[in-house]
């Protein structure tokens, strides 16, 4: 076996013989030129290289057209949007929250409820109000004073209409009326809290609200 013609299969001395070309691995084909006494195959890409790679193309356009663009198509979002849906469903159990002021103080005591409401408020409104109500945009909703509100309910008012000509947006058609219910009994129990950074206070100084009732 251990001729001086058994080079490796691909690498092939200038004075390769033919018949390693044409004889026993006659699938193999020699291209025509020779670097530092080189040479080397030119074979047609194999059978299974075809088949991944058409395989994988094919697979990447069922994959974006399923994806992006097919109503049916599974997603982080829509899979956290419908748990998110559940965990309303599951928080409100069929009530009908109130935005008077005994049922806006009533929500403020509920725990889970308000943990929900933190989570709308992070997402939504701290953009403008920031994370803790200090304010950005948005007024300081920590401070004793409020431009818009001057009863309890006016918070879930200015909530669902917004306020400023839009300055504040109106959050209608966001939420529904519960969770806007449990927005505006969030933001009540914001006052008092002290945020890491303050805008100075606007409008008026209203009286200490009355306790979240049990
Ligand atoms: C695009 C910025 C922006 C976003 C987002 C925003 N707000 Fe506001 N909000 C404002 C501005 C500006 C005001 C003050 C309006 C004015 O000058 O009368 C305000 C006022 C308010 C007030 C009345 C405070 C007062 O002193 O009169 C409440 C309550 C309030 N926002 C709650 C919310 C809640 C809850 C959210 C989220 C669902 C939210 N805001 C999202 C900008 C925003």
């Amino acid at each position: 076996m251990s001729t001086a013609h058994s080079h490796s299969p691909s690498v092939v001395h200038g004075s390769a013989p033919q018949d390693l070309v044409h004889g026993a691995r006659s699938r193999d084909h020699l291209s025509d030129h020779e670097y530092d006494g080189i040479r080397e195959y030119d074979n047609p890409t194999p059978g299974w290289w075809h088949l991944i790679f058409i395989g994988s193309v094919f697979f990447s356009i069922m994959y974006i057209a399923y994806y992006h663009f097919s109503p049916i198509a599974w997603s982080i979002e829509k899979a956290w949007q419908a748990e998110q849906n559940a965990e309303v469903k599951r928080l409100f159990a069929g009530k009908v929250l109130t935005p008077d002021e005994a049922g806006i103080l009533a929500v403020a005591a509920d725990e889970p409820l308000m943990q929900y409401a933190a989570g709308t408020f992070q997402t939504n409104c701290a953009a403008c109000h920031a994370k803790d109500g200090g304010g950005i945009n948005g007024v300081n909703l920590t401070d004793d004073h409020y431009k818009n509100i001057k009863k309890i309910p006016d918070f879930y008012t200015v909530i669902t209409n917004g306020a400023n000509n839009g300055a504040m947006p109106s959050w209608r058609t966001n939420f529904s009326d519960n969770e806007r219910v449990l927005l505006a009994a969030y933001v009540m129990k914001l006052r008092g809290t002290t945020p890491a950074s303050a805008k100075p206070p606007e409008g008026e100084v209203l009286p200490p609200f009355p306790k979240p009732t049990k």
